[in-house]
């Protein structure tokens, strides 16, 4: 490749093609604009280009025929479809028709600036021989981790300079926002790797039960301790200890994390001697943290010690375009595990996940998908064989289309609604559900009966 890369930009809006042409010029680009597809040929037919960038919609000739007439010309030269947000997922049939990436409207500089020096680098490794030729996927995954929205992408490059040092680290984030898989992502690049990683939920076990889990306890410590037991922190030592639900922890039990974090060092539970540990801390929680100290629950300098390092994970509805990737990373992983022999999702279908909320986040969203993969019929997963809840059939929950704006739901459908949407993001766990509706489960109960909600059949 040459020491300025040359870009050609096919777009029909004038300013598009001025801003961006005028913009990578200053970035240190070649760039060059034509306004449709017809020129994009001719151009490609004369010059040398390191890159196309391509709009999508486009009067005449569209985004994906361009990149088709130009291959059969320079079948290596990279492409990159620019798309509105509602097309995303024929960016995605794009992608599976050779274009090198995809870029969502509206976009910033610099994740053109990101696409591009990830051609540049390609071209390299093409040239150079050593490239096995990977899908996007690929491009986008960090271990198990799947995202490239700027957002995902932001965290990812925090998470590998986390993941080198031995500072403490919270993780912030909604319910299945992937919380736990990025704790076991920073431990397993971490220099402790080969040390042990030590998961304790603090939401499932009651006060006492949770400190002799944590610091283990003596012989005849309490009743039932019939014999000497290690606690998890001695148990993660030389490792990583991942505190869940780190919210949910009595006053007693921070004072004694807030020791382990302040000295290094505990004590089992009925015992006296102090024993140290080498232990890295990272903990999760879906509360906000700052408001339980406000509100004197939880202990402000235990937050202080906890958060030296705060990782926020973006609720999935906050980051659409990782949506179709997801999506088919969970194809892929339940058709192998299911043994069928799933290909795709039907541009349909595909669409339908993109508008809904997914209050469930990524946990949901692998639930929807594996069961999709469980029914499916053909190779395709069709629109059918999604969840009601997210066809929109029971109750729409999708993001509003432009029409349905001002158009403004009776208090009743909307209380119905949100439960269903509660429960459906919970795998109907109507204990679970009521605690997130902040409701008890006799009145869920009442409630579902009132608006007639039923429990879907599998
Ligand atoms: N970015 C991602 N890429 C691939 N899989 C993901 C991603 N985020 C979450 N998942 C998957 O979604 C599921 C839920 O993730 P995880 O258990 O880490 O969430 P969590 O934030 O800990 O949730 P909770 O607060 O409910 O405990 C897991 O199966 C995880 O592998
Ligand atoms: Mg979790």
């Amino acid at each position: 490749m040459r020491s300025k890369p040359r870009i050609l930009i096919v777009d029909d809006e004038l300013i598009i093609r001025e801003s961006l042409t005028d913009w990578l010029m200053e970035s240190g680009y070649e760039a060059q604009a034509v306004e449709d597809g017809q020129k994009a040929v001719e151009q490609v037919k004369q010059a040398e280009w390191d890159l196309l960038l391509v709009d999508l919609k486009m009067q005449g000739m569209n985004g994906i025929e361009v990149m088709q007439r130009v291959k059969q010309i320079n079948k290596d030269l990279p492409v990159v479809i620019i798309t509105g947000y509602p097309t995303v997922d024929t960016a995605v049939q794009a992608m599976k028709e050779g274009a090198y990436d995809y870029i969502v409207k509206p976009f910033n500089p610099e994740e053109i600036d990101l696409v591009i020096r990830n051609v540049v680098a390609h071209q390299k490794l093409v040239k150079e021989n050593v490239y096995l030729r990977q899908e996007l996927k690929r491009r986008y995954q960090f271990r198990d981790i799947v995202g490239k929205s700027r957002k995902m992408q932001e965290l990812l490059v925090l998470l590998k300079t986390v993941a080198k040092s031995n500072s403490t680290v919270l993780i912030q984030g909604e319910s299945g926002t992937g919380k736990e898989l990025i704790a076991r992502a920073i431990h397993d690049t971490s220099p402790r790797h080969k040390g042990p990683f030590v998961a304790v939920s603090c939401a499932a076990l009651p006060e006492t039960l949770l400190e002799s889990e944590l610091f283990g306890h003596v012989k005849g410590a309490f009743t039932g301790a019939v014999s000497a037991r290690k606690g998890k922190f001695e148990l993660a030592d030389t490792g990583t200890l991942f505190l869940d639900e780190v919210g949910d922890t009595s006053p007693k039990t921070q004072a004694g994390l807030l020791r382990v974090l302040e000295e290094r060092e505990f004590t089992r539970i009925g015992g006296s001697e102090a024993t140290k540990v080498d232990v890295r801390v990272i903990s999760a929680t879906n509360k906000d943290l700052e408001q339980l100290v406000s509100r004197g629950q939880f202990r402000d300098d235990l937050l202080y010690r906890l958060n030296v390092v705060t990782i926020t994970v973006p609720p999935l509805r906050e980051r659409p375009e990782d949506i179709p990737l997801l999506a088919e990373h969970f194809l892929t992983k339940y058709s192998i595990e299911n043994k069928k022999d799933i290909e795709s999702f039907a541009a349909e279908a595909l669409d339908l996940l993109m508008r809904y909320e997914w209050p469930g986040n990524v946990r949901e969203l692998e639930n929807v998908v594996e069961r999709a993969v469980v029914v499916a019929m053909t190779s395709v997963i069709a629109p059918a064989e999604l969840p009601d809840i997210v066809t929109g059939e029971s109750a729409p929950v999708k993001r509003a289309a432009p029409e349905a704006e001002g158009h403004e739901l009776p208090l009743r459908e909307v209380e119905k609604r949100h439960i269903m949407r509660v429960l459906h993001a919970v795998s109907w766990n109507v204990k679970e559900a009521a605690t997130k509706l902040g409701i008890d489960r006799t009145t869920l109960y009442n409630r579902l009966k009132k608006h007639g909600i039923q429990r879907p059949k599998p």
